[in-house]
């Protein structure tokens, strides 16, 4: 079984070659190897939200109030990227996380609400969470997917 065994080294060689050249531009693109955390947790609101609007749809209060802090408490990218994130943004940090802190001190809201089955106060709340997340988005999302996944 020499034979086999010496082409199936070089066909993992070629494997490797090819996996390398077609991670070169992305690798550069991305300035690391590695995707961004910070989308995958945005994927994860976005499905929070469609849920949450689902919900209020069916007046389910009680899956509203679960779903409510999985928003206010979403994840955080990993300490490596969330200081190259505030090293990009700088003096605008702030104005970053004041965005997120109203999404924050929406969904709370927006929990309270629900656990009193006040369908109005919940939709408004609703309301501020999004305002929370187009807030941020209106003032950065442009600039850092071109400044970390290079113009697309
Ligand atoms: C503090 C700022 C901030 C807040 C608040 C915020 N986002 Fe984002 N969001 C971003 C940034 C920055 C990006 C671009 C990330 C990227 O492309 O890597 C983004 C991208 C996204 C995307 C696109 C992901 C993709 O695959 O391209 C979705 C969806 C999203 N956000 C949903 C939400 C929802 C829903 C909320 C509110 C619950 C929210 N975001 C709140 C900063 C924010």
């Amino acid at each position: 079984m020499q034979t086999s065994s010496s082409a199936s080294i070089r066909l993992a060689a070629l494997g490797a070659t090819l996996l390398a050249v077609a991670a070169g531009p992305a690798a550069l693109a991305q300035d690391g190897p590695e995707p961004m955390a910070l989308r995958a947790i945005m994927k994860q609101l976005d499905r929070d939200l469609q849920a949450v609007t689902g919900a209020i749809a069916v007046e389910d209060w009680p899956r509203v109030g679960e779903l409510a802090p999985k928003i206010g408490r979403h994840a955080e990218p990993p300490p490596p990227e969330k200081l190259r994130i505030l090293g990009w943004l700088g003096a605008e940090a702030g104005s970053f996380r004041g965005f997120d802190t109203k999404v924050h001190d929406a969904a709370t809201s927006l929990a309270h609400a629900a656990a009193r089955g006040d369908g109005a106060e919940v939709i408004a709340a609703f309301a501020r969470v999004q305002q929370g997340c187009l807030g941020c988005h209106q003032a950065f999302r442009q600039r850092f997917v071109a400044e970390f996944h290079g113009k697309r």
